[in-house]
């Protein structure tokens, strides 16, 4: 097939699903899932906006309705990454669980541990058989001690919980048969527990920066500290600088968030520094940035990389200046890489 053609192929491709992903969120799917296309081809050389709520189609003239805004650097980003063969697959991130150490140990009033099964559950219903593994992106207990530990390793009936950092564990629960499941550590992990229960083979470090590459996609996953307020050490700036050498189309995975999404308390916890990281992605090959912490959804563009936050499977936050929580049913994100490009949808799951 000549690169003319393929092109055409991958575009008609996109067309459809885009389409298809825009009139379900026009009518609304009983599931309440949303899509985020955030990488669209159109027409020879132009790169658009995905279509919104209100620009849910084409016209005619073939056009998406409502505005659409050139996204530079989107280009040349995907040209590169089409010239080299892609294998497609998709992941599922979850986030910030705080699972306490038995049933009968509420937070707030709030069973994690029933909400966090409530997910695995709904994973393995309606996503689970197509995708390649699970990621959480961090507090995987609310208080770090070893019985605690333990009571997520046998929630998740894992096996091969020897494997090295960052993973994966091998889960068998509610449904889902040995799922990979990678594991990073947030601000309420205890590092040493983390790395003595779930990855025992792995020496013990103040800080987990590990990378792993599936599909020719490398996965670079980022501490920034045991603390409410991330911290951009030079270790893991270092790590993210080495790793990115790899000439791979690379996604970054971390807990704490890097954008402010407009609630004074949680954007207090944004590193000080944080430009130091973005200086360090400039002109590199980032599909996309997958972040927990503030337990809120959210997707943005960022020196023209997607930034995506994510509701966790505990009790997310009120979106005010003063801390608070609030009850809403969780949210988990099903990533797609397809021929180089990435998008993601999210599902709520009904408690
Ligand atoms: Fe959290």
């Amino acid at each position: 097939m000549s690169a003319r053609r393929r092109l055409s192929s991958l575009r008609n491709q996109w067309d459809r699903n885009t389409l298809a992903a825009s009139i379900r969120l026009w009518q609304g799917l009983p599931t309440r899932s949303f899509c985020c296309h955030l990488c669209l081809m159109h027409g020879a050389g132009r790169a658009y906006e995905a279509p919104t709520r209100r620009s849910p189609v084409k016209n005619r003239a073939g056009s998406w309705k409502g505005n659409r805004k050139p996204l530079s650097g989107f280009l040349a980003h995907h040209i590169s990454i089409h010239k080299i063969t892609f294998m497609n697959f998709s992941f599922i991130q979850i986030t910030d669980h705080h699972l306490t150490e038995s049933d009968t140990v509420l937070l707030d009033g709030f069973s994690t541990r029933h909400a966090f099964r409530s997910v695995l559950k709904h994973i393995a219903q309606n996503t689970g058989t197509n995708v390649d593994f699970i990621v959480s992106t961090g507090d995987i207990v609310e208080n770090p001690t070893e019985t605690a530990y333990q009571s997520f390793l046998h929630m998740v009936n894992a096996r091969n919980a020897s494997a090295k950092i960052p993973g994966p564990i091998s889960v068998s629960t509610e449904g889902l048969l040995n799922l990979p499941m990678y594991l990073l550590p947030g601000n309420h992990d205890d590092r040493d527990n983390f790395f003595k229960y779930l990855f025992p083979k792995s020496v013990s470090a103040n800080l987990m920066n590990a990378a792993f590459t599936h599909k020719d996609i490398q996965f670079i996953c980022l501490d920034f500290g045991p603390h409410s307020k991330a911290k951009a050490h030079s270790e893991t700036l270092d790590f993210l600088s080495r790793s990115l050498n790899v000439n791979l189309p690379s996604i970054v995975l971390m807990h704490h968030q890097l954008i402010k999404i407009g609630s004074r308390w949680l954007d207090e916890f944004i590193a000080d520094d944080i430009h130091k990281f973005w200086n360090i992605l400039s002109g590199h090959n980032v599909l996309g940035i997958f972040c927990g912490h503030i337990h809120t959804t959210y997707e943005r563009i960022i020196n023209n990389i997607p930034v995506f936050g994510l509701r966790s499977t505990a009790c997310p936050f009120v979106m005010q200046d003063e801390p608070l929580a609030c009850l809403l049913p969780p949210h988990y994100r099903l990533v797609t890489v397809q021929n180089g490009i990435l998008s993601t949808q999210v599902f709520e799951v009904p408690l």
